[in-house]
């Protein structure tokens, strides 16, 4: 056994076996960056063994060369380092996982909301008990309900028959049956004890949001957002996959992770309210068929295999107490439809949210992630694509990539003449790396200013101290080290335009194959998802992420997904709404489809560049 201790935590462990530091970081709860989840891919785990009691072991080839020469400054891969022996370990700056900044609102392009929720409360006075007539407690109030609101027969969840003998003897003459959807008695209260709230999630790989709503209202009564904990084990969907596959534990600790931080948001937005848990009702959540799966328990091992099969596609009402969800204990979580292994029922949220299968115009609907769902159609017709955009537009795979979070780069200007830059970061903080929206937006300015050529390649012709040779081919220095806060030149390299370019050029393509489908034009195209909120739209036009359709006005819609989830809370038609969206939608599988190849292939081009020196370099 051996001692490790963690700066700048101060924390130490102890070792359990041979464990990587990774492991060891985990198990003490330490924001350290893994962005692949342990898989040695990422790169995002770098860390400095400042003192150990035996030599490590060599670093692999791999891992050489992800580090490079910072092996020579102490720096080790956490998820490649096995500790045997007392040690000291740093987690630099640029390792530590941040605060992600979270989307909740949106643009304010949205269907209003009516309300008609599932929920109603009906206060009644139940007659006392006499001698001469014995009735039984459960027995009066279900008469009492029937001759008051004519309602029928009546259910009641076994937690709410064990409330029925004190409150009708606690003194008040008035009870609250609260009854959903004119059926089941989901709670009983003395009439005093105020209203029905629900809460609505909406689920990402990367975040995971929660709206507190008064169900008498349609108020908002509080927001919360948190990073989904499942992104220690990885940065997008086919990692927590991947950990199910191998791990045997590995489906129910993503599940107990997520379960865990919906009952955080649930106990944090009600002490924000002023009230207990107990006083929500009913629940929704959206999320992408792999997050859907995991809340629900499925195993999601088959959705990485085609045909990519859910286990399911229908709505589901469950009791939120089976899924471990600590509402009141007789309340239901109800889980929108999903489409198809990579179309969940957040994008099914996303279509209700912004209307747009009633659309008089043809629209197109992007929500960019790991994975971007595009709907492409109008009030006659939908159709629905998934791409593996794979994950640049969260920062991903980039040399200096990270989440949308304080210090992130989010916006660039480069001055054409003399290739200076100005860079904006989130909270206005010394820069800790780029963003996604950053990396966009830099890279769309390297191309308008010439620094970028058609094939993705730089311009080996300028001549700036910004655009020199690094360790990793040619690379143009946004931010000189002394104004980081990491003491190092940040810099958007050839390999990180080349993964931008994959992950634009499978939107472009999925989004023209749609087009093409459809047999008409787009008018108008909606940004949803936080990457979509923050980039400028020029941006996104001159990076060719979108089909360019002259005179088509591009829309920043927020979180729309997690608008879809407050509008199913607050509406019950609107699950049916959902329902039929889901059934109606056409999904296009892309996989093997040579169309698709082709547009892929062509969409690699920034268009707008111009040819140069250089330019006759193969893709990366
Ligand atoms: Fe170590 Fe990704 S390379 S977590």
């Amino acid at each position: 056994m051996a001692t490790v201790l963690f700066h700048p935590f101060e924390k130490t462990i102890e070792t359990e076996g041979a464990q990587t530091i990774l492991q060891l970081a985990q198990r003490l709860g330490l924001p350290l960056e893994s962005a692949c989840g342990g898989r040695k891919v990422c790169g995002k785990c770098k860390v400095i063994v400042e003192q150990t009691a035996e030599p490590l072991p060599l670093p692999s080839e791999r891992e050489s060369k992800s580090l490079g020469r910072l092996l020579d400054r102490g720096y080790r891969l956490a998820c490649e380092t096995t500790l045997t022996a007392d040690a000291v370990v740093r987690i630099p700056e640029e390792s530590l996982s941040r605060r992600q900044v979270i989307l909740t609102s949106g643009a304010g392009y949205r269907v209003p909301v009516r309300l008609r929720p599932g929920v109603h409360p009906h206060p009644v006075r139940v007659a006392e008990p006499v001698l001469h007539s014995i009735q039984g407690d459960r027995e009066r109030l279900l008469l009492a309900l029937r001759e008051t609101y004519g309602l029928g027969e009546l259910v009641f969840d076994p937690f709410v028959l064990r409330k029925i003998p004190d409150l009708l003897r606690s003194g008040g003459e008035v009870v609250t049956a609260f009854v959903r959807d004119g059926r089941e008695v989901i709670d009983l209260r003395r009439d005093s004890d105020g209203g029905a709230f629900g809460i609505a999630f909406d689920i990402g790989t990367t975040t995971v949001v929660g709206y507190l709503m008064d169900l008498s209202t349609g108020r908002e009564s509080s927001v919360r957002a948190a990073l989904n904990p499942q992104t220690a084990f990885g940065a997008d969907v086919v990692s927590r996959i991947t950990i199910c596959q191998e791990e045997p534990d590995g489906l129910e600790r993503l599940r107990s992770g997520i379960v865990g931080c919906l009952n955080s948001l649930v106990a944090e937005a009600c002490a924000e309210a002023g009230m207990e848990a107990d006083r929500v009702l009913e629940a929704t959540a959206v999320g992408n068929t792999v997050m859907n799966h995991l809340l629900m328990g499925l195993d999601p091992r088959y959705l990485a295999m085609a045909p990519y099969p859910p286990v399911l596609q229908a709505a589901q009402d469950v009791k939120a107490r089976d899924l471990g969800l600590r509402i009141a204990p007789s309340g239901y979580l109800h889980l929108l439809p999903l489409k198809a292994g990579f179309v969940g029922s957040d994008t099914v949220a996303c279509v209700l949210a912004t209307g747009l299968r009633r659309s008089e115009i043809p629209t197109l609907l992007l929500d960019l992630g790991t994975n971007g769902e595009i709907v492409m159609g109008d009030r006659a017709r939908l159709l629905c694509c998934s791409t593996a955009a794979g994950p640049a537009f969260e920062g991903g795979h980039l040399r200096f990539g990270m989440r949308a979070a304080p210090g992130a780069i989010e916006r660039v200007k480069i001055d054409p003449a003399t290739l200076e830059v100005s860079a904006q970061t989130i909270d206005h903080l010394p820069p800790v790396g780029i963003c996604g929206s950053g990396i966009i937006s830099a890279v769309a300015e390297m191309v308008r200013s010439g620094i970028v050529l058609k094939r993705g390649n730089f311009n080996e012709e300028l001549r700036s101290p910004r655009l020199r040779r690094g360790d990793e081919g040619w690379e143009f220095v946004l931010a000189w080290a002394s104004g980081t806060a990491l003491r190092q030149d940040i810099v958007v390299t050839r390999k990180d335009v080349s993964e931008l370019q994959l992950a634009k050029s499978a939107v472009h393509a999925g989004a023209s194959l749609l087009q093409e489908m459809f047999g008409a034009p787009f008018r108008r195209v909606l940004l949803a998802g936080a990457c979509g909120n923050y980039m400028d739209p020029r941006d996104a036009l001159a990076i060719g992420l979108i089909p360019e359709n002259p005179g088509a006005r591009i829309i920043g819609v927020g979180n729309a997904a997690g608008h879809g989830s407050c509008l199913a809370l607050l509406d019950t038609k609107k699950r049916k709404e959902a329902e039929r969206i889901a059934r109606s939608m056409e999904y296009q599988e892309l996989a093997g489809l040579s169309r698709f190849s082709e547009l892929f292939l062509s969409g690699m081009y920034f268009r707008s560049a111009r040819d140069g020196r250089g330019d006759g370099d193969a893709f990366k």
